[in-house]
C-alpha cells in the first residue's frame, strides 16, 4: 500500500483514540439511568446531593471507605464511597473529588454510579447501605493489548486458581478490610489480581458477590490478557503487569490438578458428541475389538472438527470403527479451542471496551 496513505490514515484515526486512551485512565464508567426519573434543578434533594458529595471526599480519605445519608424524607440522598485499597488518603481525596465533580455533571437521576480506576462514588434516594447488589459490568481492555486472546494451556485455570483464592481471603480476614491482590506465575509471565469489597456488606455477602463476579469474569474474560469486572458492591480484575502497589499474595498453581482436569473435560466432550454414533455403529453389527489407541481416539477426533464438512457421516464412522484397514482421515484441530477464539470476536465486535451484563431498574419515587 501507498506509504502516503498509510500515514494519511493513521494521522486520521490517533486523534479519535487519543481522547478514549486518556479518559480509561481515569474515569472507568458511570451509570446514571434516564429511566429513574431526574431531580429537580434547585430542588432539596439537588441541595441534599450537593452536601453529601462534599463531604465525601475528605471523610472517604480517613479509611478509604465512607457512607453517610443527607436531609429529611422525601428528600434524602444517601451516599458511598470506596477508595482502591492500595491508595493512600490524598489519592483517595483527589479520586472521590474527582468523582463526585463527574458524577454531578454528568448525572441528573435520582440513582447514579461512578467508577474511576482508583475509587467509587455512588449515591441514590434509595437506602441501599449494607444491601449487596449485583449488578455487573465488564471493560475488557484497560491494558493496551489486554483483549489479546490467550491460547495458553491452563490459562483459565490458573486465573479461576488465583481468583478463588484471593476472593475467600477478601471475605475471610478481617485484617484484610475487602481488599485482596495476589500473583500467580504462569510459564512465562506473571498474572496479578485484585478483588474488592464495599465494607457496608456483610463478609457473607463479599463472597457471594466476588462468586458471582468469578463466574461472569470466567465466562467474559478468562481467556483474555486482562479484564476488568466493575460492580456495585465488589470489583476485579487482573493484568499481565503489576497494576497495584500493595504487597501481594504470591501463589503457585498445583500444576498437577489442572492437568487432570484438562484431560477430563477433553474427554467429556469426545464423549458427548460421538456416543450416539458409536451406538449407531454397535446396533449396526459392527462391533470390534480395538488394539491400536490411534484407531479408537482418531474417529473421536474427527466427529468435533469445527465445519460440518470435516466431520465423517454416521455411516462412515460405523465403517471406521468396523474396519480396521479403512485409512483415516488426519483429523485438524478439534472444535474446542477454535469456538473459544469465535466466542472473543463476537463478544469484542459487539463493543470493543464494555459488555453490560445487567442493570437493575430503578423505578422512580
Ligand atoms: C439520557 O438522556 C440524555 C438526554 O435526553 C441523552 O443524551 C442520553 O444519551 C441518555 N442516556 C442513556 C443512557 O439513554
Ligand atoms: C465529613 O466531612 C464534613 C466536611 O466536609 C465534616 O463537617 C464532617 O464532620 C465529616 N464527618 C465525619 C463523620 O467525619
Ligand atoms: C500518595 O501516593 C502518591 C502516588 O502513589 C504519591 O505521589 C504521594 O507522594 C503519596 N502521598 C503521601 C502523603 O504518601
Ligand atoms: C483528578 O482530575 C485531575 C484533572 O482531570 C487529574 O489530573 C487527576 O489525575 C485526577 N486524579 C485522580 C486521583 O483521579
Ligand atoms: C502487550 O503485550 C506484550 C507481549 O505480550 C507485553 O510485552 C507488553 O507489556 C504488553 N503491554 C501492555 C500494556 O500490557
Ligand atoms: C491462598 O494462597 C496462600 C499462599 O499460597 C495461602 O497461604 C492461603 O491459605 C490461600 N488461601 C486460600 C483461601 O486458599
Amino acid at each position: 500500500m501507498d506509504k502516503d496513505v498509510v500515514s494519511a490514515k493513521l494521522f486520521l484515526i490517533i486523534p479519535l483514540f487519543m481522547p478514549l486512551i486518556l479518559a480509561s485512565a481515569e474515569l472507568l464508567d458511570i451509570f446514571c439511568p434516564n429511566d429513574s426519573g431526574s431531580y429537580t434543578l434547585y430542588s432539596p434533594f439537588e441541595n441534599n446531593l450537593k452536601q453529601l458529595l462534599e463531604s465525601l471526599p475528605s471523610n472517604t480519605s480517613v479509611t478509604g471507605f465512607y457512607h453517610t445519608s443527607i436531609g429529611d424524607n422525601p428528600y434524602t440522598v444517601y451516599g458511598q464511597a470506596l477508595c482502591r485499597g492500595d491508595v493512600n488518603s490524598t489519592v483517595c481525596q483527589t479520586c472521590i473529588w474527582n468523582a463526585s465533580q463527574e458524577i454531578l455533571t454528568q448525572c441528573k437521576s435520582e440513582d447514579a454510579m461512578i467508577w474511576f480506576e482508583l475509587c467509587q462514588v455512588r449515591y441514590s434516594y434509595q437506602m441501599f447501605i449494607s444491601l449487596m447488589d449485583y449488578t455487573v459490568k465488564y471493560l475488557n481492555n484497560l491494558g493496551q493489548n489486554s483483549s489479546d486472546p490467550v491460547l495458553a494451556v491452563h490459562y483459565n485455570e490458573v486465573l479461576a486458581y488465583l481468583f478463588n483464592n484471593i476472593s475467600t481471603e477478601a471475605s475471610n480476614d478481617p485484617s484484610k478490610r475487602m481488599f485482596v491482590t495476589g500473583e500467580i506465575k504462569l510459564s512465562t509471565e506473571t498474572i496479578y489480581g485484585l478483588v474488592q469489597c464495599t465494607r457496608d456488606i456483610p463478609e457473607d455477602d463479599c463472597n457471594s458477590c466476588l462468586l458471582s463476579a468469578l463466574r461472569d469474569f470466567e465466562t467474559c474474560c478468562f481467556s483474555l490478557r486482562g479484564g476488568t469486572l466493575l460492580s456495585r458492591n465488589c470489583n476485579m480484575r487482573f493484568e499481565a503487569y503489576q497494576f497495584y502497589s500493595a504487597s501481594s499474595l504470591i501463589l503457585t498453581y498445583p500444576s498437577s490438578e489442572g492437568y487432570y482436569s484438562l484431560k477430563r473435560r477433553n474427554r467429556m466432550v469426545v464423549v458427548i458428541t460421538c456416543v450416539p454414533l458409536l451406538v449407531l455403529a454397535v446396533l449396526g453389527g459392527s462391533c470390534a475389538v480395538y488394539h491400536r489407541r490411534k484407531k479408537r481416539t482418531q474417529p473421536g477426533l474427527l466427529c468435533v472438527q469445527e465445519d460440518p464438512a470435516d466431520r465423517p457421516t454416521m455411516t462412515s464412522v460405523a465403517v471406521l470403527l468396523g474396519n480396521e484397514s479403512v485409512p483415516l482421515p488426519e483429523p485438524k484441530h478439534p472444535a474446542l479451542a477454535i469456538s473459544r477464539l469465535i466466542q472473543i470476536d463476537q463478544l469484542s465486535a459487539a463493543n470493543p471496551s464494555v459488555n453490560e451484563l445487567t442493570l437493575s431498574n430503578v423505578s422512580p419515587r
